[in-house]
């Protein structure tokens, strides 16, 4: 993350922009018409050659380095020190992820007692006297630290943890006399949940006016604050696959705010696709997680000046994992969505999302805002730059409202600047054509695949595993959520592919939810098979229908398929198997015409 790709291929390569991408000959083929590019989502795909990756791909394959000494390399580059021996960490390491999420969930499930006991009754006040209700408190699980100084450290001290294992949870900390004492203390607590369902920090307020208003747990075993986002682990579910009912996000849309209790309003007044940074601006890796989920994200931070800046940075980093951005913005003197939402309703802030200026706009004014217009040459220039912003990314009709607007925000006459458009369109799409027409072209030459080389005896089996992996890649979660009976190593057809589940797996398992990356199977395969993979993964972020039942819809395509392999042929078999044989067929090709 610390080398950006950009940086580190212009190196090599003489990159030049082209729409979102940026595009340069081949370092790893010869070719005079560029067809490598590089993706805002941070990874590479040759369209001539097929090589692909990310950072690391490019660092092992471009310095002919193993991904050790890839990753050695990328971190010397960029001045981060490398742990010499991984089994020194592990001797070290106090608090196993296992028993940190253990140990959060009783605290959890303290914290909640508390609030429900006659002890609690401050916090209850306090949360009732923000407009929760009672489901909304325990929805969240919201609960309460006594003020007490080992409440908490008995509890767990009891249930058989250490004191250091309950300091590097961040529950306790050590008083200069070495006394332990609890972290949290006479404060309300939010407990933040990963994706998964486990309870991997804490956020804790007061509830009078003193200092520090949240305190929040720092970076533990399950914990990167850098990479979490409170209330995914509900928003997720108002993505993948949901409705549009009222009130509820639509299918694909996240609403990113400033804080918890801004997201607990929200969900509470029917919106429950929104998440929160925890008081922070976005960073790339919870852009990244974001993206997952969702297409398009409101982002609704505080209307002050340090709002602003995180308005800007979320542009930017959504823009590089290709969510679209809309800003919204509170005001009738409410000061974030928690006060606005007391003050004019869900209605209201439905009313405001409708009404969110989306990046487009913002971007627009940023452009006309850089020119003087009363100098011709300026104004033109900027009507170039900001035609060829216009025919990047849009729908006919998102271009044809673009440019009204640019026209009425620079007084150019609306028909002029539709044709600038339509210019810069065309040329933009018949270059686009020729990259599509290569690429199917090359899709359809499975015949000597030397990287999956099974892939030659079922072609429509070896296919549906690389839709699954594709999916997995996207929702490496999904694997917490399957078992072996949806999908295991042996119903896949092609070694390659199951080899690239099984590896999967295990470095999911390893890094656990919120550190998985797609890099870490840089160790398990070579740059090119690395390219395949990056392949799939591409491919299938291009769908929208990649929630858990297609997943699984898909799975029993392929035992589907497998099971013909294994098929006696037709004669052999009795009336009834034929029956299911052929039912099963039918089956196996209509999801494959919904779904693929
Ligand atoms: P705000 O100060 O905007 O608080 O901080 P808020 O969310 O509106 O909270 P209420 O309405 O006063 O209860 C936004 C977020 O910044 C983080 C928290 O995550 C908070 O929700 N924050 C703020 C901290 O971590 N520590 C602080 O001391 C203050
Ligand atoms: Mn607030």
């Amino acid at each position: 993350m610390r080398n950006d790709l950009e940086t580190v291929i212009s190196k090599y390569v003489d990159l030049k922009r082209a729409g979102s991408n940026l595009v340069g000959c081949c370092p790893f083929h010869s070719e005079r018409t560029p067809s490598f590019t590089v993706f805002p989502e941070k990874n590479f795909y040759c369209f001539g050659c097929g090589a692909g990756g990310d950072v690391i791909t490019f660092t092992m394959r471009i310095e002919n380095l193993d991904y050790r000494n890839a990753v050695r390399y990328l971190a010397d580059a960029a001045g981060i020190p490398v742990p010499e021996e991984n089994t020194k960490y592990e001797k070290k390491e106090v608090l196993t992820r296992e028993r940190n999420y253990e140990m959060n969930k009783i605290a959890a499930r303290h914290f909640y007692d508390n609030l429900m006991s006659p002890e609690g009754k401050p916090g209850l006040e306090y949360l009732l006297s923000r407009k929760l209700l009672p489901s909304t408190i325990r929805h969240f699980g919201l609960g309460f630290a006594k003020n007490s100084f080992d409440d908490l450290y008995k509890t767990l001290i009891q249930k058989g943890f250490t004191t250091d294992e309950i300091k590097a949870g961040f529950l306790c900390g050590i008083s200069s006399k070495g006394v332990p004492f609890d972290m949290f203390r006479n404060r309300v607590m939010f407990p933040i949940i990963d994706v998964s369902g486990h309870i991997i920090a804490f956020g804790g307020r007061v509830m009078d006016d003193s200092k520090p208003k949240y305190l929040n747990s720092s970076d533990t075993p399950v914990f990167k604050k850098r990479s979490n986002l409170f209330a995914l682990n509900f928003a997720k579910n108002s993505c993948v696959g949901a409705g549009n009912e009222n009130g509820k996000a639509k299918s694909g849309e996240l609403i990113l705010c400033e804080g918890y209790m801004d997201v607990i309003a929200l969900h509470q007044a029917g919106f429950s696709g929104a998440v929160a940074t925890l008081g922070t601006a976005v960073t790339p890796e919870q852009a990244r997680i974001i993206s997952r989920y969702a297409k398009t994200l409101y982002v609704s931070y505080d209307t002050d000046e340090a709002g602003r800046r995180a308005d800007e940075k979320a542009i930017k980093y959504m823009n590089e994992v290709g969510v679209d951005v809309k800003i919204l913005k509170v005001t009738g003197g409410a000061k974030d969505p928690d006060e606005y939402i007391k003050k004019y309703g869900p209605e209201g802030f439905r009313r405001l999302m409708n009404g969110a200026s989306g990046q487009i706009d913002y971007q627009l004014s940023e452009i006309i805002s850089k020119y003087n217009l009363d100098i011709p040459e300026e104004k033109l220039a900027m009507i170039n730059e900001a035609c060829t912003l216009i025919a990047g990314s849009f729908s006919e009709m998102k271009r044809e409202v673009c440019a009204i607007r640019l026209s009425e925000l620079t007084g150019i006459n609306k028909d002029a600047v539709i044709s600038e458009i339509k210019r810069k369109t065309i040329k933009k799409i018949s270059a686009s054509k020729k990259e599509l027409e290569k690429n199917s072209e090359e899709s359809l030459r499975h015949y000597g695949d030397k990287i999956n080389p099974d892939a030659l005896k079922n072609i429509r089996g070896a296919s549906t595993e690389e839709q699954i992996l594709g999916i997995l890649l996207l929702y490496p979660e999904y694997l917490e959520n399957i078992n072996s009976e949806i999908i295991c190593e042996s119903d896949f057809i092609t070694e390659f592919n199951r080899s690239v589940f099984s590896s999967l797996k295990k470095a999911y398992n390893e890094s656990g939810t919120e550190n998985f990356d797609l890099s870490l199977l840089n160790e398990y395969f070579s740059p090119e098979q690395m390219s395949r993979i990056h392949k799939m993964y591409r491919k299938r972020r291009e769908l929208t229908v990649n929630d858990i039942n297609t997943f699984c819809e898909l799975c029993s395509v392929l035992k589907n398929e497998k099971k013909k392999l294994e098929a006696p042929s037709a004669d052999k078999m009795t009336v009834d198997e034929l029956e299911a044989y052929v039912h099963g067929r039918r089956l196996s090709v209509k999801s494959e015409n919904t779904h693929i």
